[in-house]
């Protein structure tokens, strides 16, 4: 597993997404999840991001990790309208991971973000998270992130960058380089779609050599082979998954041309 700085961390360049995959609350669901878990650290997966929006998915973090959360940075984020509110959130946020300490505490969606960065801010002053973060689905939400990144206030943006979506090559990802910003990379597989509802089979046959034997992974190493991204979090509710995954963030970067055909083979097949 390839590791790379996200601000001041060393995290996996395949971390873990919990949107709607941990959002589970049945023992036998979080059976899976544990084995999800258990899957990540043989992988040497270190990174695991999730939301106070996403139902369950921070508590059944918490429970899951439970005994091996020094195997793992944890990050979420705060998605609320108000100080009061963001405050309580976050505090929620801290009891359903059972912590008292988060390393990245995210934005979510740039929602009330004036409010919540001195809130932020003071948490990382007394050393309560590691570190600060945003995130952004739409491009029209990128000139505010680009004026965050410049204003010294945050450590990490968590963006969309696939084979489709890839507005942040432009502006993004240079200012992200230039400053030292980590970036996260969400939806790599668009929600599963470039996967699971491509017309047809995908050819993998240039990419064998590579070592690549799946789509997911082919998609995945689209992404980090960009080296201005620092880690992709694919959601999985699959412990299988969690190797197939992995194997993306070992092989390298991909040439250009492999590159280039990963996108071509996947858009003809949209
Ligand atoms: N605004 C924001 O801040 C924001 C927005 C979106 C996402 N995110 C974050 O980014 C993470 C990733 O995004 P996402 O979960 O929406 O999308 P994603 O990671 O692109 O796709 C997840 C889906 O892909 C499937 N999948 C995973 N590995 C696979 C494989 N090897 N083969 C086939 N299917 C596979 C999973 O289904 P199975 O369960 O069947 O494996 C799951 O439904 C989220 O979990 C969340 O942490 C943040």
């Amino acid at each position: 597993m390839e590791y790379r700085e996200l601000g001041s961390l060393g995290v996996s360049v395949i971390g873990l997404g919990t949107l709607r995959a941990f959002d589970v609350t049945e023992e036998s669901e979080l059976e899976t999840r544990r084995q999800i878990i258990e899957n990540c650290i043989s992988e040497k997966i270190n990174f695991i991001d999730s939301a106070a929006m996403y139902g369950a998915s921070e508590k059944a973090v918490g429970v899951t990790t439970e005994g091996k959360r020094d195997q793992f940075y944890l990050a979420t984020k705060v998605r609320i309208e108000g100080k009061e509110a963001g405050e309580q959130q976050i505090a929620q946020s801290f009891e359903n991971f059972d912590t008292d300490y988060i390393d990245l505490l995210q934005i979510h969606n740039l929602i009330d973000y004036e409010t919540h960065l001195p809130t932020l801010e003071r948490l990382k002053d007394e050393g309560k998270i590691g570190m600060i973060g945003v995130t952004a689905m739409v491009p029209d939400a990128y000139p505010t992130i680009m004026d965050l990144m410049r204003s010294g206030r945050i450590d990490t943006v968590q963006i969309p960058y696939n084979v489709v979506q890839r507005e942040v090559e432009e502006g993004v990802l240079p200012l992200a380089e230039a400053l030292g910003i980590g970036i996260m990379v969400m939806e790599p597989l668009k929600k599963g779609r470039y996967v699971k509802e491509l017309k047809g089979e995908p050819d993998l046959s240039p990419l064998k050599e590579f070592g690549i034997q799946t789509w997911a992974q082919a998609l995945l190493s689209w992404v980090v082979s960009d080296s201005r991204v620092s880690i992709t979090i694919p959601a999985t509710s699959r412990p299988e998954r969690i190797t197939e995954n992995a194997l993306s963030g070992s092989l390298g970067a991909l040439p250009q041309e492999l590159r280039d055909y990963v996108r071509e083979e996947t858009v003809r097949l949209l």
